[in-house]
């Protein structure tokens, strides 16, 4: 049972749904119908989730009921179908408010002359778009119809078929693989496309073509690298969408077609590690998935593990072990602030938005525990185990439970896993004899400061700068700025880590940047620790919420709840 859908799949489970929507960019909304086709168990209702959606008619069925609306969940709809029925086809409309739509101005497009829409449905924001059974627990295969304005082009995490090209007819789409709710998405837009590989390609504004083709070129590289790991990429095709900078996340692992920020775009390759990310995915998260939002951990932890071996086998150790360390800090640093419950990787959500799960400890203690079963076993062992999870449990979705006895079964080291196991997952803290990592690279820079930095930071990559950074205690602001133009910086990891380091320093020269960035970004990561560092301060305080008054109504719905909560 999954605590954050009204759905009872139990009783009639959806396996398929029809989809033809028309996006109404003047009015914001999308229009259109859904049709589910449904496997019936038991019972003669079927429930499906709904957040803020006008149901106009449902066909095919015998009545139906929108019940109240939860603040978290949304309404259920019932629908009433008669014994021999397996389908109906839901009528809706989605409100201009959506919690998973994004509608952008033009002037929030790098273009400035089309507007953009684009999806978010991970966690529980299909339903505010699709009438559907909103949990990871049921998969689905789909086709859909979008109708978009003349000219733009419609794109969605599934084969796209041909007609694809922008012209005013119907678009049409299928997905023949199940995959669940959370992971449905459509974008559109004045997007142009570049091929990156026999069979990957990015999409982006026309202007962000070029650079994002050539961030993106290891691309195959990667594919190719967790493929010689842990199978074949089963998804067909690996595109990559880069949309406009209210994203509020650094990338999102849509089948077929990752959405990523722009901000990642630095030039350099230096910030790739998020494409690692997303595509890993295709096999932690999208072939093998999370059963409910408390099995998180399942998704991310296994995705960042395999983002590290990802990096290793493409741009070396040295680079995967600063990444490492990096997110190593930054963990310890969340869990200080975090209540000791939400620091465990299997977490209690009930009652709770399941956003609230989502912070670095399923990522980065759940990448740890594989890194340190890793260790224990040897890589060799390690990584047939993890082959064999992926190809036993492809295209279903499991419980914490369910992968603890596949390792109880195919791992049984009495040494390490029995002993700390439970104490990985239920409690609190990083357990006894965790895999640390290191970097000689790291050591060299906390060495060359401050007498010999003029000398070897002409050479320092992105992690070596974000590691000085955020090792220099308390750091002499002007001159760090005077000799190496931090404001100015071209990358956003390296300006929001010292924009950062400016607000808590009340480093002035640097304000107008702090105003600038928060303008025109929207991902969230970087929102939130610059909004909460101004809000210490009664000064501060003045500028977070002018700014913020300025910048909200460009944020993402969900960007602006996690400020709102902020900024008050
Ligand atoms: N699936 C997540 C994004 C997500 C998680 C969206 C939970 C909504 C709810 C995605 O794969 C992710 O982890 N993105 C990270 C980047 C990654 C490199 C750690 C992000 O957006 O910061
Ligand atoms: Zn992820």
């Amino acid at each position: 049972m999954d605590v954050h859908s009204w759905s009872r799949p139990d009783q009639i489970r959806v396996r398929h749904l029809d989809l033809v929507l028309k996006v109404d960019f003047d009015r914001r909304i999308l229009d259109g119908s859904v049709a589910l086709h449904f496997d019936r168990l038991s019972g003669d209702e079927l429930v499906v989730d709904t957040r803020d959606l006008t149901i106009h008619s449902v066909e095919n069925a015998e009545g139906f009921e929108l019940g109240e609306a939860d603040p978290i969940l949304g309404a259920p709809l019932r629908i009433r179908v008669a014994r021999s029925v397996d389908w109906v086809r839901v009528h809706y409309s989605t409100s201009p408010t959506a919690s998973g739509l994004q509608w952008l101005d033009p002037l929030q497009t790098a273009g400035k002359r089309h507007p953009f829409l684009y999806t978010q449905s991970q966690a529980i924001h299909a339903r505010s778009w699709i009438p559907l059974q909103d949990t990871p627990g049921v998969r689905v295969t789909f086709t859909a119809g979008i109708l978009t304005r003349f000219g733009l082009r419609a794109v969605m995490g599934a084969e796209m078929g041909a007609e694809n090209d922008g012209d005013g007819k119907l678009q049409a789409f299928r997905m023949d693989q199940p995959i669940p709710s959370y992971l449905i998405a459509l974008a559109s837009g004045d997007l142009a496309f570049r091929s990156l590989g026999p069979r990957s390609g990015v999409y982006a504004e026309p202007a962000l073509l070029e650079a994002a083709a050539h961030e993106f070129e290891d691309t195959e590289a990667m594919i190719a690298a967790v493929e010689e790991m842990y199978g074949p990429y089963q998804w067909g095709r690996y595109d990559l969408l880069v949309l406009p900078p209210s994203f509020p996340f650094g990338g999102m692992e849509n089948p077929r077609l990752t959405f990523t920020t722009p901000t990642i775009l630095a030039g350099d390759k230096s910030l790739v590690s998020l494409v690692a990310h997303e595509l890993a995915h295709s096999w932690s998260g999208n072939l093998v998935t999370n059963a409910t939002w408390s099995d998180f951990w399942l998704n991310e932890g296994f995705t960042v593990y395999l983002e590290r071996r990802i990096l290793e086998k493409v741009y070396g150790r040295e680079r995967a072990e600063m990444e490492a360390v990096l997110a190593r800090g930054e963990l310890d640093r969340e869990m200080a602030r975090l209540p000791p419950g939400d620091c465990a990787l299997h977490i209690d959500l009930a009652g709770r938005d399941p956003d609230d799960g989502c912070t670095l400890v399923p990522y980065e203690k759940g990448a740890l525990l594989l890194r340190t079963i890793e260790h224990s076993v040897g890589r060799a062992r390690f990584d047939a185990f993890l082959r064999s999870y992926f190809e036993c449990f492809a295209f279903r979705s499991i419980t914490t439970a369910e992968f603890l006895d596949y390792l109880r079964a195919e791992l049984p080291n009495p040494v390490l896993i029995s002993a700390h196991i439970d104490e990985w997952i239920f409690r609190p803290g990083i357990p006894q004899g965790a895999a640390e990592p290191h970097s000689d690279a790291f050591t060299r820079v906390e060495a060359g400061w401050p007498a010999d930095t003029g000398k070897w930071s002409g050479k320092w990559s992105t992690q070596e700068w974000l590691h000085f950074l955020r090792t220099q205690l308390p750091p002499d602001m002007a001159r760090l700025d005077r000799e190496f133009h931090f404001t100015g910086s071209g990358n956003s990891e390296i300006l929001h880590q010292w924009l950062l380091m400016s607000v808590k320093a009340g480093y002035a020269p640097a304000y107008p940047k702090v105003e600038e960035f928060l303008s025109s970004v929207g991902r969230r990561k970087f929102l939130k620790p610059l909004y909460s560092e101004l809000m210490k301060t009664s000064e501060g305080q003045e500028r977070a919420r002018r700014i913020y008054a300025g910048a909200r109504a460009g944020y993402h719905p969900i960007a602006q709840a996690a400020i709102d909560a902020v900024v008050s």
